[in-house]
C-alpha cells in the first residue's frame, strides 16, 4: 500500500503522528507538506493528493486540516475519490468496510494525536467487506461517469 499525507496549516502536528504511524507500519508513503509556518489554503494540499490517489500513484491519501471539514470538501470534489471525515474509531471501520473510502480526512482542531494516530491504524487496517456495500458504492461511481 502507498499512501500519500497532507495538511495545511492547522493539521501539522497530527501530520506528523500519521507519518509517524505509516513508518511504524512499515506503509510506503510521501508526505506533501505543508511545510508552513504562516497560514496556507488547505485546496492547494488536498486537491493535488487526492488527484494522485485518483490517478492510482498512490492507494490511499490521508488529509488533515483544522475540522477535517475544508479537506474532504476539496478531496470528494475528485473523480473517484471518497474521502471519509472521521473522528471516532466505530466509523473509522465502517467507512472503509462499508464505503471503500481511499482518503481519510480528520480535524486537528476537533481531536488529538493520540486518537488520530488509533483512527488512521484502524482505517489503514481495515477492509472493504464488497458484497452489497460494492453495489452502492457502484452506484457513486456510475454518477460520476
Ligand atoms: C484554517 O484556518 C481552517 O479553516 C482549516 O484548517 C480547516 O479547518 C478548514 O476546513
Amino acid at each position: 500500500m502507498k499512501v500519500i499525507v497532507a495538511s495545511d496549516h492547522g493539521g501539522v502536528n497530527i501530520r506528523k503522528e500519521v507519518t509517524s504511524l505509516l513508518e511504524e507500519m512499515n506503509i510506503e508513503f510521501e508526505d506533501i507538506g505543508c511545510d508552513c509556518e504562516g497560514s496556507v489554503d488547505y485546496p492547494d494540499y488536498g486537491i493535488p493528493a487526492a488527484e494522485r490517489v485518483a490517478n492510482g500513484e498512490f492507494d490511499r491519501a490521508i488529509l488533515i486540516c483544522g475540522t477535517g471539514i475544508g479537506m474532504s470538501i476539496s478531496a470528494n470534489k475528485v473523480k473517484g475519490v471518497r474521502c471519509a471525515l472521521v473522528h471516532d474509531l466505530f466509523t473509522a471501520k465502517v467507512t472503509r468496510e462499508h464505503n471503500d473510502s481511499n482518503v481519510l480526512a480528520m480535524g486537528e482542531r476537533v481531536i488529538g494525536p493520540g486518537l488520530a494516530r488509533e483512527i488512521a491504524k484502524t482505517w489503514l487496517s481495515a477492509e472493504f467487506e464488497g458484497g452489497r456495500h460494492a453495489n452502492r458504492v457502484s452506484k457513486i461511481t456510475e454518477y460520476e461517469a
